[in-house]
C-alpha cells in the first residue's frame, strides 16, 4: 500500500473540490485546486522519508527473521484489478481513470467477445468462460482470444480497443508516449493497424493490469482468482442508483437487447427490458456481491474488495479516485490530477460525443437527471424490483412525485467506508 497521507483521504476534503446539487456553488473551488497540490507535494516528501525508514526497518527484520512475510506479501508484484459493475453505471468513466494512468494496462470488457460468440447461453453458464478469459488476460496471455476472434487479426479487432491508453501508446503503438493522455479518436486514426501480438507485448511491460467487466453476477465465481497464488487481485465494485441506471438504459435500449437475452437466458432471442426483469437480476447481483464481500467474508477477500458508488464519485472525484488508487497501489500524478480536474469540469479537448464516451460534464447533474425525467410510475416499479439493493447500497426510496422532483431531498445517504456502515444524516 502507498502511504496514506500521500493522497487526500478524508471526507473533509469534500468542501475543497466540488459543489453539490441544491447547494451553493463554492466560487473558490477552482482557485483552491492548485494549493491542494502544493500541500500534497510537501507531505509526500515527509512521507518518502518515513517510507525509507520503514523500508530499512523491514529489511532489517527480514535479514534477522527470514520468513516473517505474510502469505499476502508473497503475492506477485503485478497488481490485477477487476472493476465489476453493470451496464450504464459509470464504469467506462472509472475505467478511464485507470486506463490513463501510465502504470496501467487496461482493457474494457474483454469478455464482450465471450458473450458475442456464445450468445445462446445464459450469463451463469458463461461465467466460467468469462472468468478464465479474465484470468488469462491478467497474465498477459492473449492467446485466449483465439477462441473468439479470427486468426489473422490485428489490435483493432479487440472490443473498444481505442479507449485503452496502453494500446494507443508505446510499445503497442509508436505514435504516442505512455505518459500522454490519449483520446479515443486520435488513437483510432493512428494505431489500428498494429498486429495483435502488440497487445501481449505491451501488457507485459506494465505493473498493473486493470479490466472492467459488467458480466459477473456472483462474487463466488471469482474466488479461484482470489486464491490463485500467481494473481494479486483487487476487486472494485462500482454501483449506481438503479433508478438512474434505468433512465440511462432507456437511452440505449437497442444496444442492450442481446445482453438482456443472455441475462434472462432466452436462447439467443433479443429482448428489451420493459418489465425490468434484467434490472431485477442486476440489483440482485449487487446485493449478492456486496453481502458476500462484507458479511462474514472469507479470509482471502480481506483488503481485496472496495465498493464505490457512482454518486460519491461525481460529487467528490478526487477523494474517491484517491481511495481507488490507494487500494490498488497506484500514485496520483500531477498530470492525472489536472486531467481529472479538466474532465470533471467540462474542460479539455475531449468534449465530443463518442460511442462509449465518458460523460464528464455536469456529472453531478447527470447523476440526478432521472429525478427530473423518469415518470414516478416507473420509479415506483424500479423501486419495487430493486428495493433490497437500494436499501443495502444506501439510496433512499421516494414515496411521491413531489419528493422525487425536489432536489433538496437528499436520496444518497452518506457512506463511511472505513467503518463500513451507514451514518445517519446530520452526522457530518
Ligand atoms: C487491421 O486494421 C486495419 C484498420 O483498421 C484494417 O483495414 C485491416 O484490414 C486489418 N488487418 C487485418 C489483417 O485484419
Ligand atoms: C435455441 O435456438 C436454436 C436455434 O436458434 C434451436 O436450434 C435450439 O433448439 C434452441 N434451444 C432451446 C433449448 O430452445
Ligand atoms: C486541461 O485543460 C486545459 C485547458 O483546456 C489544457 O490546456 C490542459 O492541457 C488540460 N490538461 C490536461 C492534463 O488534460
Ligand atoms: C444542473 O441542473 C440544474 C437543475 O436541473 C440547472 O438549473 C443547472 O443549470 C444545471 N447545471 C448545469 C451546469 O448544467
Amino acid at each position: 500500500m502507498p502511504p496514506r497521507s500521500l493522497l487526500p483521504t478524508n471526507r473533509s476534503d469534500q468542501q475543497l473540490t466540488f459543489s453539490q446539487p441544491g447547494r451553493r456553488c463554492l466560487p473558490s473551488a477552482a482557485a483552491r485546486w492548485p494549493s491542494r497540490m502544493v500541500r500534497l507535494r510537501v507531505s509526500s516528501t515527509t512521507v518518502a522519508i518515513l517510507l525509507a525508514i520503514q523500508t530499512g526497518f523491514l529489511l532489517f527484520l527480514y535479514a534477522h527473521h527470514g520468513s516473517f512475510l505474510s502469505p499476502s506479501a508473497e503475492k506477485p508484484a503485478r497488481v490485477h484489478v477487476l472493476i465489476i459493475s453493470s451496464w450504464r453505471s459509470g464504469s467506462s468513466f472509472v475505467g478511464q481513470l485507470f486506463s490513463q494512468h501510465p502504470d496501467v494496462f487496461y482493457l474494457m470488457e474483454p469478455a464482450w467477445h465471450v458473450w458475442g460468440t456464445m450468445y445462446q447461453n445464459s450469463a451463469r453458464v458463461l461465467h466460467m468462460a468469462v472468468r478464465d478469459l479474465v484470468r488469462s488476460v491478467f497474465k498477459c496471455d492473449m492467446s485466449v482470444f483465439d477462441a473468439y476472434m479470427p486468426w489473422k487479426r490485428n489490435l483493432s479487432d479487440l472490443f473498444q480497443w481505442a479507449v485503452s491508453r496502453a494500446l494507443c501508446t508505446k510499445p503497442a503503438c509508436e505514435y504516442f508516449e505512455r505518459t500522454e493522455i490519449t483520446s479515443e479518436r486520435s488513437c483510432k486514426t493512428l494505431c489500428g493497424k498494429y498486429p495483435f501480438s502488440n497487445v501481449e507485448e505491451a501488457c507485459k511491460t506494465y505493473s498493473h493490469v486493470v479490466l472492467k467487466e459488467v458480466r459477473f453476477f456472483d462474487l463466488r465465481v471469482l474466488y479461484p482468482l482470489l486464491t490463485d497464488p500467481t494473481l494479486n487481485l483487487k476487486i472494485i465494485h462500482l454501483v449506481r442508483d438503479p433508478r438512474a441506471v434505468v433512465k440511462s438504459r432507456e437511452q440505449t435500449v437497442k444496444a442492450l437487447t442481446r445482453d438482456n437475452g443472455i441475462v434472462l437466458n432466452t436462447n439467443g432471442t433479443k429482448v428489451d427490458d420493459s418489465q425490468y426483469k434484467v434490472m431485477q437480476e442486476i440489483c440482485r447481483s449487487h446485493i449478492q456481491i456486496y453481502e458476500t464481500a462484507t458479511l462474514k467474508p472469507p479470509e482471502f477477500l480481506k483488503d481485496r474488495y472496495l465498493m464505490i458508488r457512482f454518486e460519491d464519485l461525481v460529487r467528490d472525484p478526487l477523494a474517491e479516485i484517491s481511495a481507488m488508487y490507494r487500494f490498488t497501489d497506484l500514485q496520483l500524478t500531477g498530470k492525472l490530477e489536472n486531467w481529472i480536474y479538466n474532465i470533471t469540469h467540462g474542460q479539455g479537448p475531449s468534449r465530443r460525443k463518442e460511442a462509449f464516451q465518458i460523460t464528464s460534464r455536469n456529472a453531478v447533474n447527470v447523476s440526478q437527471a432521472w429525478r427530473d425525467l423518469l415518470p414516478f410510475e416507473k420509479v415506483k416499479k424500479v423501486q419495487d424490483v430493486c428495493k433490497g439493493a437500494l436499501n443495502i447500497l444506501g439510496y433512499q426510496l421516494v414515496d411521491s412525485e413531489k419528493e422525487q422532483k425536489d432536489l433538496s431531498v437528499e436520496l444518497v445517504l452518506p457512506y463511511r467506508r472505513n467503518q463500513f456502515s451507514w451514518v445517519s444524516f446530520g452526522d457530518e
